[in-house]
């Protein structure tokens, strides 16, 4: 049995927080620059709700958000210590990452809900790149609670399996051939050249600085014949039949993560860019597949394959609807704590509402280092 969530090499923590200081300076936009974007100022939620109050909506997500003047980054030596912003935690000071989504189990349980939904949209499927089921060494970089590569090791139960990520969410008990790992992807990776058959990674938007170094890495680390592999989901919501109106809650929150995100320096917009097609054949890797699903939200689809899909998205945004937005919206953006509450009171009734026909793309991409 390997052991729980084992620091490889933890990176020291400075002596004074970490360059990475979004959270201290929110800069809000000016209401020219959000126009430009399409991005609603936050203010207009408090008029939607004003409007359109059903009263049923008595959510309980105000009361978890702290006051945003008050919040504080305390940035601590030790990895088990987490910052608290806005009555949340977040990954402790690990090199110099700083991750927008909570730690905590409320989002540990929202991401396990998106791993149900995530292997659904693959039709039960881990993974769709050709690899052997003789691999000896595969990585999971972003592992969140580690059960894409638990669920991995137990269908390669002779491969050993390393799954990685800044923050020690990861079970102890857990497959013998599964270890985790606390690392940092943003630094230089420090496995030899050539050691893994295989490199996955998965829903890593808005963690990533730079994707083309990522899969310079990825590169240098994986043997040649071996596989890179990245589920993405994009967080631009779509409609055809236009049924999501560009004034939407569910419209809004793309363009608002991608600002946040921009902001951040850590891009969500890796499908719009074709991130993963440029890094991968920057980096050298060829026989590109990239492969783009369509995924509802919410039980709207006639479909029945599809509205299961649906529901689980949506079950696993309800899960935690306030830890996706509260700290890149509210710290990073400097969205009142009134305003979000309002923004995800109008979320929530769009999300039930089987009148819109939303989606978005999730991108599988996988290549091969050549021999
Ligand atoms: C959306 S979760 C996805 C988790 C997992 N890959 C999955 O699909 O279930 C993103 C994960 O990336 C981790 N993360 C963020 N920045 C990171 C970094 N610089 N290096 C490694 N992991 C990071 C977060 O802590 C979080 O667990």
């Amino acid at each position: 049995m390997s052991s729980p969530a084992k620091s490889k090499e933890p990176t020291p923590a400075p002596a004074s927080p970490p360059a990475a200081t979004a959270a201290a300076t929110p800069t809000p936009l000016t209401a020219v620059a959000a126009q430009a974007r399409g991005i609603l100022p936050a203010t207009h939620w408090q008029q939607t709700h004003d409007d359109e109050d059903d009263g049923n909506d008595t959510d309980d997500t105000a009361s978890t958000l702290g006051s945003i003047a008050s919040s504080t980054a305390s940035l601590s030596e030790s990895i088990f210590e987490y910052r608290q912003v806005l009555g949340r935690t977040y990954h402790g000071n690990v090199g110099t990452a700083e991750a927008w989504q909570p730690n905590d189990p409320r989002h540990t349980e929202a991401m396990d809900l998106f791993h149900h939904s995530n292997t659904l949209v693959l039709s039960g499927k881990l993974f769709l790149a050709p690899i052997s089921k003789k691999i000896q060494k595969a990585v999971d970089i972003g592992t969140g609670t580690g059960i894409w590569a638990m669920d991995f090791a137990d269908e390669f139960s002779d491969t050993e399996v390393i799954g990685t990520d800044v923050s020690p969410i990861q079970p102890s008990w857990v497959p013998p051939n599964v270890k985790f790992e606390i690392d940092d992807c943003n630094q230089e990776w420090t496995w030899a050249d050539n050691t893994f058959d295989y490199i996955h990674s998965r829903n890593l938007i808005g963690c990533v600085e730079d994707w083309e170094s990522f899969y310079r890495q990825a590169f240098r680390c994986c043997k040649p014949g071996g596989y890179v592999e990245d589920l993405t989901s994009s967080v631009n919501l779509h409609s055809d039949d236009g049924t999501l109106k560009e004034d939407s809650a569910l419209k809004q929150w793309g363009k608002v993560f991608c600002e946040g995100g921009a902001r951040f320096g850590k891009t969500f917009s890796i499908i719009e860019d074709d991130l993963h097609r440029t890094a991968m054949e920057k980096a050298g890797f060829v026989d590109i597949v990239i492969k783009d699903i369509k995924v509802p939200i919410g039980a709207w689809p006639q479909d029945e394959k599809e509205r299961e899909k649906g529901i689980w998205v949506k079950l696993a945004w309800e899960a935690d609807l306030e830890g996706y937005v509260n700290y890149l919206w509210g710290v990073v953006l400097g969205w009142t704590q009134e305003e979000i509450k309002n923004y995800l009171i109008a979320l929530k009734r769009e999300l039930n509402s089987t009148k819109i026909h939303s989606y978005y793309t999730t991108r599988v991409a996988y290549a091969r280092k050549p021999e």
